[in-house]
């Protein structure tokens, strides 16, 4: 049988190199392997991102984005998490088998709380009860996530676990991990250290036009050259040639590893290099992100349909959870 496969994405900003080559390139080979539900989650976004303001211009730049990426509304189910009321519905139900302890020793709640003390809202505390109601209402078998995510992940087992034993069912499949079979790609940033990010303001984003990924691919934190022979390489270079190998042929990034062993190489032709090879790469989705963008008609049919189709495999797991929860019929 098929694995269900869901993922969700925020739409708190555009999408980068790093979305581009650790989460969506890899959504885009599972497409015909599997029955495929993408959606963007907004409501996830309004626990950071409460204005209304952009709001809805946010949720259909990402979606754009998915689309001139690869994602194809003819494979996959495509659609945004709002549209579906039935998660609302179910989420209200799955408070009620989630405990308050758990929810507050989760690392992302910990983490936010740290960093907003000023917006700690009870949509943040339940942000993993939310994300298992998505995954738990297609009854998804695999949900592609990166690491940051597993946590997430093991409490939506626990809390399937729990329904199945509190109400003496096997209803809930518990959802593990997608394992692509590879070892997951880490993009790092340009800033020398770390990974790619919306907010650290080391990325290159999809959307990014030809003279602002040469700019910020020429403005790249380097080193002062190679050091001694077999030294090793300093980190914001080693960061450099990590994005060469994801973006370029093996022979151009064997040509630039000799250049750096033999102490001949030059940053600003790497560099160059570099950006040609991401330029080669991004361009083309620019192209497909701004005409999409721009479809509003596309749009709307694209996340309608999606929405049906979403609505319909979660109305069937609501009625399924409520019956077995007691609810009954009045007419
Ligand atoms: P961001 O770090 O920009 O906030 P998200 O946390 O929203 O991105 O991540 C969305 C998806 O993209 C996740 O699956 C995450 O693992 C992946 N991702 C984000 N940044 C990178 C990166 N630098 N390298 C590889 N994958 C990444
Ligand atoms: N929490 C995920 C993130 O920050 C987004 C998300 C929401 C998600 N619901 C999901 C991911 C369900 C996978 C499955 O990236």
């Amino acid at each position: 049988m098929k694995d269900i496969v869901l993922s969700g994405i925020r739409s708190t900003g555009n999408l980068h190199l790093g979305n581009y080559f650790g989460a969506l390139r890899n959504f885009i080979k599972m497409q015909d392997e599997n029955r495929c539900f993408f959606f963007i989650a907004d409501l996830h976004s309004l626990t950071t991102h409460p204005k209304s303001e952009n709001f809805h211009e946010n949720v259909k730049t990402v979606l754009a984005e998915y689309l001139a990426s690869g994602l194809d509304p003819d494979k996959s189910v495509i659609f945004v998490q709002s549209a579906v009321p039935e998660v609302s519905e179910l989420y209200t139900l799955m408070n009620m088998w989630s405990y308050v302890g758990e929810l507050e020793r989760t690392s992302s709640f910990k983490e936010k709380v740290r960093k907003h003390p000023d917006n700690v809202n009870a949509g943040l505390l339940t942000y993993p009860v939310l994300m298992a109601t998505d995954i738990l209402i297609h009854r998804a078998s695999k949900v592609p996530v990166g690491k940051d995510q597993e946590q997430h992940l093991e409490m939506t087992r626990v809390f399937a676990r729990r329904f199945n034993n509190m109400y003496g069912v096997e209803f809930f499949p518990e959802p593990t991990a997608y394992n692509f079979g590879t070892e997951l790609i880490k993009v790092p940033g340009l800033d020398g250290s770390g990974k790619m990010g919306k907010s650290e303001g080391n990325g290159i984003f999809l959307a990014d036009d030809e003279k602002t990924i040469r700019k910020k691919v020429m403005r790249a934190v380097t080193d002062s050259g190679p050091a001694e022979p077999d030294a090793p390489m300093s980190e914001p270079v080693r960061n450099l040639f990590t994005i060469l190998e994801i973006v370029s042929d093996d022979d151009v990034v064997r040509f630039y590893k000799a250049k750096y062993d033999s102490g001949e190489i030059r940053y600003g032709e790497l560099k160059k290099q570099l950006a040609d090879d991401i330029c080669r790469i991004t361009l083309p989705i620019r192209e497909r992100i701004m005409d999409i963008r721009s479809n509003e008609k596309y749009l709307s049919e694209t996340v309608k349909n999606g929405a049906e189709q979403a609505r319909e495999s979660a109305s069937a797991t609501l009625a399924g959870v409520k019956k077995i929860m007691g609810f009954k019929p009045f007419w």
